[in-house]
Parts: structure tokens; C-alpha cells; sequence
């Protein structure tokens, strides 16, 4: 039984000001609520601040994304000890918005998901075909791809500490989620080569999220669908009682076995 993942991607979204009730709200409303985890992943300015929010708390940290680097001349980046030293236990690695708007590579991806794991945190590695590529029929061959190379010489071992979150780029912040079956469909597909890359365990140990327009009125019928462990939440991340909703659903669909 895989315990359900619930993470809020804040994106660049979240001054102090903001940030700090968000992450109390997201704090207190998970009190009690049990059998689903919880990750909340602010901007890198906020983490100190919302790391000293949540600690001693069920919710985890996680940061946007990293350096693979442990430090050096890097001008505008942050490296993996840093974040540690923020308490944080997870890493956004290549998420479509970086693999676009800053144009990173499978292999600097896979640069990072190796640092991650290096440093004992887990990364949340992402993968998602364009809807171009949907059109063409390639969804299985780009998602295909990029998990062969997110993941390139990580030990089946590690590959057990990974988290993978399937996002297809067309459903990222338009209010058009995947259908349950057209995510369960890559869900099983992406299952599948993980038991081919690591092991028949470690595929059915791994969480495969689902992001892209996840809210609170979807999030009940993806999350009882075959293979969808969790939801990776942008927009609806930023209202603590849309999030919240989101997290009780995918407690709820935990506990049915789904
Ligand atoms: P969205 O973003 O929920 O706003 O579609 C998801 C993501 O990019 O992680």
C-alpha cells in the first residue's frame, strides 16, 4: 500500500506576507488528517519562513528545484546544502516550466535527480508530453524518454526513494486535467518501465503523482484511479481551503485502497 502525496507547487507565487498564513492555514487544517503526506514547496525566499511554520508538523518541505552542484560560482542558484540546512525534504526536479522557460536538459535533470538522492532527499522527478506530442501519438514515447533519462545510472535501489509526478505539459495551469484514464493509462505505463529499470518492488513501492488542474472537484475521481498515488497542485495550492480539500480527497481515496 502506497500512502497517498499530496504537494503544493506555489510556483513564483508568495511573498512573505502571503506566504506565511498559507503555510499556517495548510498546518493547522492537516492536524488531523490521516494517511495521506503532505509537501508544500514555496519559492526559495520563503522556505526559511515556512520551514519554521511547519516544523514539528506533519507537512514537509520541499524546494522548487536545486543546482546539482554542492556550491561554486553560480550566480542565482541554490545548491543542495542549502536547502537541507532549511529542512527541506523534497526537490521539484525538471518540472515543464523549467524544461521550457529555461530550457534545462534531460541530462542536467538527471544531473540533479543524482545530487538529490546524493544528499538523502527525494526528488520528484517530472515528466509530461506536450499536447502537440499528444496529437502526434508520442505521449508514451516523450514520457518514455524523459524517464529513461531523468534516470539514467540511479541504482534500482534509489530509484525506490524517487517520487515521479506525471504532468502533461497541456494540462499545467489551462483548467483542463488529464481524464482518470488518460492519466492511469501513463500512470501504468510509467509503472511498468520503473519495474523494467529497478525491479517488480521497487515499481510497486514507488508514488507516481499526477499534476496539471488538479482541484478540489477532480481530485476525488483521479485519485481512485489505478497508479495515481497523489497530486502534484499548483494553482489550487495557493488557497489553503481548496488545498486542504485536496488533501482529504486523496486521504479518503488512500484509505479505500485505490
Ligand atoms: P496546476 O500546476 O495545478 O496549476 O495546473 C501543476 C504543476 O505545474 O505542478
Amino acid at each position: 500500500m502506497r500512502t497517498p502525496l499530496v504537494v503544493g507547487n506555489w510556483k513564483m507565487h508568495g511573498t512573505l506576507a502571503e506566504a506565511r498564513p498559507l503555510a499556517t492555514a495548510i498546518r493547522d487544517g492537516t492536524k488531523r488528517v490521516k494517511g495521506v503526506d503532505v509537501a508544500v514547496c514555496p519559492p526559495f525566499t520563503a522556505l526559511a519562513a515556512v520551514g519554521e511554520i511547519v516544523r514539528e508538523s506533519s507537512v514537509r518541505l520541499g524546494a522548487q528545484d536545486c543546482h546539482a552542484e554542492p556550491s561554486g560560482a553560480h550566480t542565482g542558484e541554490v545548491s543542495l546544502p542549502m536547502l537541507l540546512e532549511l529542512g527541506c525534504a523534497f526537490v521539484i526536479v525538471g518540472h515543464s516550466e523549467r524544461r521550457r522557460e529555461i530550457g534545462e536538459s534531460d541530462a542536467v535533470i538527471n544531473g540533479k535527480v543524482h545530487a538529490v538522492l546524493a544528499q538523502g532527499l527525494t526528488p520528484i522527478l517530472c515528466v509530461g508530453e506536450t499536447g502537440e506530442e499528444r496529437r502526434q501519438g508520442l505521449t508514451f514515447t516523450t514520457v518514455e524518454g524523459q524517464l529513461r533519462a531523468g534516470l539514467a545510472g540511479v541504482t534500482p535501489d534509489a530509484i525506490t526513494r524517487i517520487v515521479l509526478a506525471y504532468e502533461p505539459v497541456w494540462a499545467i495551469g489551462t483548467g483542463v486535467n488529464a481524464t482518470p484514464g488518460q492519466a492511469s493509462e501513463v500512470h501504468g505505463y510509467l509503472r511498468g518501465l520503473v519495474s523494467e529499470l529497478a525491479s517488480k518492488e521497487a515499481a510497486q513501492v514507488i508514488r507516481i503523482l499526477y499534476g496539471g488542474s488538479v482541484k478540489p472537484e477532480n481530485t476525488g475521481e483521479l485519485m481512485a484511479a489505478p497508479d495515481i498515488d497523489g497530486a502534484l497542485v499548483g494553482g489550487a495550492s495557493l488557497n489553503a481551503q481548496g488545498f486542504l480539500q485536496i488533501v482529504r480527497k486523496a486521504a479518503h481515496a488512500g484509505a479505500r485502497g485505490d
